[in-house]
């Protein structure tokens, strides 16, 4: 992405983007109206209402260095910043893919027009402005490709480039905000192109693959995996008993990006749940709940994306990621329901139902953290309950956690980058639910509450004394904001910002 301060005589694209709120005159910056003299005589702009979802290109002289303005309709304005940057975001998207469908070799945003959105011009909600509708723009542009056969895609038109048209040298809040716009849209299309994938060619072994790559690309990330084997003389009986029916063999990544100076810090550490596909097990899932299974590595893919974003942004702090990677079938292997494992931590647990396999690779993943670093904040990222969805609905994930500060902060970040979390109970009174005659405790307990039982259930092996929370992205980890089912690179913003701040 371009940008070079430049006086607006000088400003060139093939099209500039401006959002407009609605129910007010049409306002542009004087910096825009010196690039586009053309502009305040287009007849096109009367009729244009700013509705929210609306578009309309106008056209000045083809001699013009900005022949085409396009203008993105954002509805009125009311209601919270929050609900500004989802129009936006929302028009943002529309407007790159507007330019690439007109075959345009770029289009630009003019920072003036975009930081007019902003009502009290306060600079912190400027910058934010500017992130998302970049991150819109770009995150916008992508589309599933990677699986068509080289004919389905000839007719498709190349990406615009976007630009930036400014005046003066980015302050280094908006630098900030553009760096992290780019990497969040860079982390966000790798997640999503990970879940789509099929889980044919997304194994535990390709996951891991890739973890090695990023690493391999990255001066501060390095990389391990443990295979079966090292799995088994590390203790992690959990994960190998949601292993032991596929003919995939699991992998537990470990990625840790400590930069210079800080290889010795607690790290922060994202756990995020890897079931390249979740068939049930011997608990058979019905064909209709089964077919978008492969979506269930959604939080390791969104561990992936944060790494991705953090490997290029190199922030002064250490963040692990642990990515326990494991394929649920009923192969003739496979743990059977009433089946004792022996987790890493040493509670056992009978498996009551193979299909609550996640929170059985999770339990070992999160011992293991512990085990091998004192973690100064931990997150676990998962489709972890059908639950979740029933209590909070696709478009929001469940956030649980003892600690009296952390859930707010994901949810106020959540807030700004358009991802929407819920605070639901971690209450004791829900492991009651797990009882066994024969193991410590079950995997799985009652249908009602299904989603807080869960949590509670990883609640178990978390030391008092970490901090940690775990977010339920069973809703909103395969459902777009416009509701496709298809993913969504749900969390990763949010985790990357988090990160971000330390
Ligand atoms: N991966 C599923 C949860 C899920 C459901 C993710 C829908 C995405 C969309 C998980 O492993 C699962 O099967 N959970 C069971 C738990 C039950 C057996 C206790 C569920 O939610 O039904
Ligand atoms: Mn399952
Ligand atoms: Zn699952």
């Amino acid at each position: 992405m371009q940008h070079a301060p430049l006086p607006p005589a000088s400003w060139k694209s093939a099209a500039a983007a401006v959002f407009l709120f609605a129910g007010t005159e049409p306002a542009f910056s004087p910096a825009l109206q010196k690039a586009a003299p053309w502009l305040k005589d287009s007849p096109g702009l009367a009729d244009f209402h700013a509705a929210k979802g609306e578009a309309l290109m106008l056209y000045g002289p083809k001699s013009s260095p900005m022949p085409r303005i396009l203008l993105l309709g954002l509805g009125q304005r009311k209601g919270p910043l929050e609900d500004t940057l989802y129009a936006l975001r929302d028009a943002a998207a529309k407007a790159s893919r507007l330019c690439r469908e007109a075959r345009l070799p770029n289009f630009a945003f003019s920072l003036p027009d975009l930081a007019a959105l902003d009502e009290d011009a306060a600079d912190g909600n400027a910058a934010i402005i500017l992130r998302e509708a970049v991150f819109g723009a770009l995150a916008g542009l992508y589309r599933q490709t990677q699986y068509k056969s080289a004919k389905a895609l000839a007719a498709d038109a190349a990406d615009p480039e976007l630009m930036l048209l400014c005046e003066e040298e980015l302050s280094p809040d908006l630098a900030a905000a553009l760096d992290e716009a780019q990497a969040g849209a860079e982390g966000v299309i790798w997640a999503k192109e990970l879940i789509n994938g099929p889980a044919n060619r997304i194994t535990p072994a390709y996951i891991a693959k890739e973890a090695e790559r990023l690493a391999d690309a990255s001066p501060d990330v390095s990389c391990r995996t443990l295979g079966p084997d090292e799995l088994r003389s590390e203790g992690m009986g959990a994960l190998l008993a949601v292993a032991k029916g596929s003919a995939n063999p699991p992998r537990l990544v470990v990625l840790d990006y400590a930069p210079l100076g800080h290889e010795n810090d607690d790290p922060l550490v994202l756990i995020g749940k890897g079931l390249t596909f979740d068939s049930g097990g011997l608990c058979l899932k019905p064909g209709k709940s089964m077919v978008t299974m492969k979506e269930d590595m959604s939080g390791a893919a969104a561990v992936l994306g944060v790494f991705k974003a953090v490997a290029r942004l190199r922030p002064q702090c250490r963040i692990a990621g642990l990515l326990p990677c494991v394929e649920n079938m009923p192969g003739p292997s496979a743990a059977r329901p009433g089946d004792v494992a022996a987790t890493l931590a040493g509670h056992t647990v009978e498996i009551t139902n193979t299909d609550a396999e996640g929170r059985l690779v999770l339990c070992d993943a999160l011992a293991y953290a512990q085990k091998i670093w004192h973690p100064r904040a931990m997150v676990d990222i998962a489709t972890l309950t059908g639950a979740c969805v029933v209590a909070l609905g696709q478009h929001t994930a469940g956030a649980f956690s003892r600690d009296p500060l952390l859930p707010e902060r994901i949810l106020d970040i959540g807030r700004t980058v358009g991802e929407r979390f819920w605070p639901l109970p971690l209450w004791d009174l829900y492991f009651e639910g797990l009882k066994s005659q024969t193991a410590d405790f079950a995997n799985s307990g009652p249908r009602e509450g299904g989603a807080c039982i869960a949590a509670a259930f990883l609640a178990r092996f978390v030391e008092p004394d970490i901090r940690w929370i775990h977010l339920d992205i069973a809703g909103p980890a395969f459902f777009t904001e416009e509701g496709k089912k298809e993913a969504s690179g749900f969390a990763v913003r949010t985790l990357l910002h988090f990160a971000l701040q330390k």
